[in-house]
């Protein structure tokens, strides 16, 4: 069939919201060009993130009024817990209100000052909450183009030989940093060799672990006709726990978890729950929300679910090559990503190719996609010179789970197309206000030209 459509019907709607020329752009410039601090009610396709922004199922949404509300050993923890371990192999679950409070403190317990994290790239948060400790978060990422995501084996190898103080190696799976792209089987395999000739744990990072597990069946031919289920399931028998928001790939609201093999670590972990999550069988989360997230973690490997997510990532992926939008290949599934230095040349990295065209596409349409360039990975000289620009200057169009259709996503092609017939014109941006960390979130920025975004 050469039409995929959406493997579900819709039985609640929400109306969304259409704005004038004129009222996005007051938004943004009341905003400081800075995307995250537009209100919802004025976005009209909100593609910032597939984060928390999932549409629940009707098993899910029933699923909430089962919620045990009590505060010790809720049935709704073990019914999470059941679930969590069935689908890992980690025997140790705990559960957390998001996936960087699983990192803050997965690696408070793993690592100290001047220690080493490896990753393929650890996320925004994952660096900030590496730093946070005083540690030092590498980033190793490998080259192959159908397995993007993996780490550089090679890179690792040298690093654990020259005596770094490396206390954990995280895959993230798939790589949201690089494109959204898949890790390998046998690049887990290859690090976890690695790992274990040095004596360092292997974690995941495994926010979108489905997906990398249906990639790895689109994408290894060992692996087709194997369900994504047992493919995630020998992927964490891979690694020796796992920390994970599952505001992803548990296609629910709020969440996230550590799972582990090893007792004695997650008795640190949960001792740190407590302090500031709360307590062990609920770490920050309603019972209901944790019997959302069971029944998530049920649909989430559901093959025809995952065919819809890859194909219409796809699909979506060819409309804005055709608007011509220079998109990063090969698709992954929660985002489609374009190279928006390569759209906008007139621009030197340190102008923000990637947030000028973020906000030249919310002028044209209301449309909020996210940064993921220098603007969130670049470094800040502390000496006050100018920016280290992150290596790619990526604009992330990302996909909540079963929430816009085909048409929503041929709207946002023809604005993409809008701003792609004028891409000389859009200026660049010049940051005029940041925080210390993360400052994707809450910096003010302006356009370099008086005549605004156009
Ligand atoms: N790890 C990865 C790979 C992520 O993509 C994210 C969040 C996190 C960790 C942190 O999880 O938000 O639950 O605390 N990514 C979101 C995004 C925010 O838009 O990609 P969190």
């Amino acid at each position: 069939m050469p039409t995929f459509m959406e493997p579900f019907r819709i039985k609640s709607v929400e109306p969304i919201p259409f704005l004038t020329r004129a009222e996005r752009e007051e938004s943004l410039r009341a905003s400081g060009y800075n995307l995250f601090r537009i209100d919802a009610d004025r976005i009209t396709v909100d593609l910032l993130t597939d984060s928390g922004t999932g549409a629940m199922s009707a098993a899910q949404w029933s699923a909430l009024l089962n919620g045990d509300e009590s505060y010790a050993g809720a049935r709704s923890f073990r019914r999470f817990e059941r679930v969590v371990t069935e689908l890992t192999g980690y025997p140790e679950v705990i559960p957390v209100h998001q996936g960087r409070a699983a990192e803050r403190i997965l690696f408070s317990c793993l690592l100290g000052p001047n220690w080493v994290s490896v990753s393929n790239t650890h996320f925004d948060t994952t660096r900030a909450n590496v730093e946070a400790i005083g540690a030092r978060a590498v980033d190793l990422p490998g080259l192959d183009s159908e397995f993007g995501g993996d780490l550089d084996v090679a890179a690792l190898r040298q690093l654990l030989e020259d005596g770094a103080a490396v206390g954990c190696v995280v895959l993230t799976i798939t790589n949201n940093a690089s494109g959204g792209q898949p890790v390998s089987i046998a690049n887990a395999r290859a690090v976890r060799e690695l790992c274990d000739l040095h004596g360092v744990p292997l974690f995941l990072d495994a926010a979108r672990f489905a997906e990398n597990a249906y990639l790895i069946v689109e994408r290894d031919p060992a692996y087709h006709g194997v369900s994504p289920r047992e493919v995630a399931r020998e992927l964490f028998a891979i690694a020796d726990g796992c920390c994970a928001s599952l505001k992803k790939d548990g296609i629910a609201n709020i969440g996230g978890m550590i799972a582990l093999h090893d007792k004695e670590l997650a008795a640190k972990c949960r001792d740190k729950l407590i302090i500031s999550e709360g307590y062990s069988t609920y770490g920050g989360l309603a019972g209901r929300d944790l019997d959302a997230l069971a029944q998530g973690l049920l649909e989430v490997t559901d093959l025809d679910y995952l065919r819809y997510r890859a194909e219409s990532a796809r699909w979506f992926a060819d409309e804005l090559a055709k608007a011509g939008l220079p998109v990063l290949r090969p698709t992954g599934c929660h985002a489609v990503y374009v190279d928006a230095a390569e759209l906008l040349p007139h621009l030197s990295l340190q102008e923000l190719p990637a947030n000028a065209l973020a906000c030249a596409l919310y002028a044209e349409g209301g449309v909020r996609t996210s940064d993921l360039g220098t603007l969130c990975f670049g470094r800040v000289d502390p000496n006050g010179g100018p920016d280290e620009p992150a290596p790619r200057e990526l604009l992330r169009f990302a996909l909540p789970r079963r929430v816009y259709t085909r048409n929503h996503l041929e709207y946002v092609a023809e604005a993409a197309a809008a701003v792609a017939a004028r891409a000389e014109s859009i200026p660049g941006m010049r940051i005029v206000e940041q925080p210390a960390m993360l400052r994707h979130f809450t910096s003010r920025l302006e356009p370099l030209s008086s005549a605004g975004v156009g």
